[in-house]
């Protein structure tokens, strides 16, 4: 039963500085060091779920400038197709970066060629099969259609953006962190956060078909709809030492896909997902820190 993963979302180049805390407003401070590797949730995403097994194919935009080859580097090299890329006269995506020593970091985002995927661009593609993957980094109406024509869609709404509520219904799972599930109830008209138990209940009551609500060191919330109510299940997180965090939650979006195109149920792809994530905190950047093989995952 193994189908395709599709990722239709963003691409960046991510420029990535280490510091010991964060500045303030209107602060310098001195920085350690400084890389360029290839980021954006929808190119992570993509490449973790190859990574992770799973034929995959990223659709999404770059521009025509050298952060471009940054961009698509390591999607090219581990084989996710990418042919319907396109090349557009806007520049390529980039992510500002700060890291500080306990591995915290803020992030700001110049979508430039991602704004270019748009809801006609997505129509062009006609019906996606296997399990398609969306994120919040492209324009919401390109997430909509996307969802429209996706035999199955795993949803991780980062940032959360206002898209219609029968995406996220649909969204089998709908892969969000604690602070982001706050504000997809809020959308669903809800009020404010509530324990993650009982988010993940609330957004089964509102109609969404499967829920992750990642915990970070806490592991992950796993919720399914179950005999008239609620089937909830907490998986643990691997302990790993962080240095880099940045994409840490697409690693786990794009293996927990994988995992779901392979066949696995919700709860072992969230199991292998973990894994796959703890793997990728221990060293800089996002993609670059990806496992390259599955043979050495913490937490086996
Ligand atoms: O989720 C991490 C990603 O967010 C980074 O790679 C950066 O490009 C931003 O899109
Ligand atoms: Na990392």
């Amino acid at each position: 039963q193994h189908r395709t993963v599709t990722i239709i979302g963003s691409s960046n180049a991510d420029l990535a500085v280490t510091m010991d805390r964060l500045p303030g407003p209107g602060e310098t401070v001195l920085a350690h060091s400084f890389i360029t590797t290839p980021g954006g949730k929808g190119a992570n995403q993509a490449l973790a779920a190859r990574l992770a097994g799973a034929e995959t194919e990223f659709i999404g935009a770059v521009g025509r400038d050298a952060n471009a080859d940054v961009a698509l580097g390591m999607l090219a090299e581990a084989g996710v197709e990418l042919s319907r890329v396109r090349r557009v006269d806007e520049p390529t995506g980039v992510a500002l970066i700060s890291i500080d020593a306990a591995a915290e970091n803020s992030i700001a985002v110049v979508p430039g060629a991602n704004a270019t995927v748009t809801a006609d661009v997505v129509a062009e593609l006609g019906e996606v099969r296997g399990v398609v993957v969306l994120q919040g980094e492209i324009p919401a109406a390109a997430v909509e259609q996307a969802a429209a024509a996706a035999e199955r869609v795993v949803l991780n709404l980062a940032p959360v953006i206002a898209v219609d509520l029968d995406v996220i219904r649909a969204a089998d799972p709908l892969v969000v962190n604690e602070h982001e599930a706050a504000l997809v109830l809020e959308q669903f008209g809800g009020d404010g956060p509530a324990a993650p138990e009982d988010a993940a209940r609330a957004l089964l009551g509102h109609g969404v078909r499967s829920v992750v609500i990642t915990l970070g060191a806490a592991g992950s919330l796993v919720a399914e709809p179950h005999d008239d109510g609620a089937r909830l299940s907490r998986v643990d997180a691997i302990r790993a030492e962080a240095v880099d965090t940045t994409g840490a939650g697409d690693a786990y979006t794009g293996a927990l896909a994988a995992r779901l195109a392979a066949g696995d149920e919700l709860i072992a792809a969230a199991g292998f997902a973990a894994r796959f994530s703890a793997a990728s905190v221990a060293k800089p950047g996002a993609q670059a820190s990806y496992p390259r093989t599955l043979d050495e995952l913490p937490g086996a």
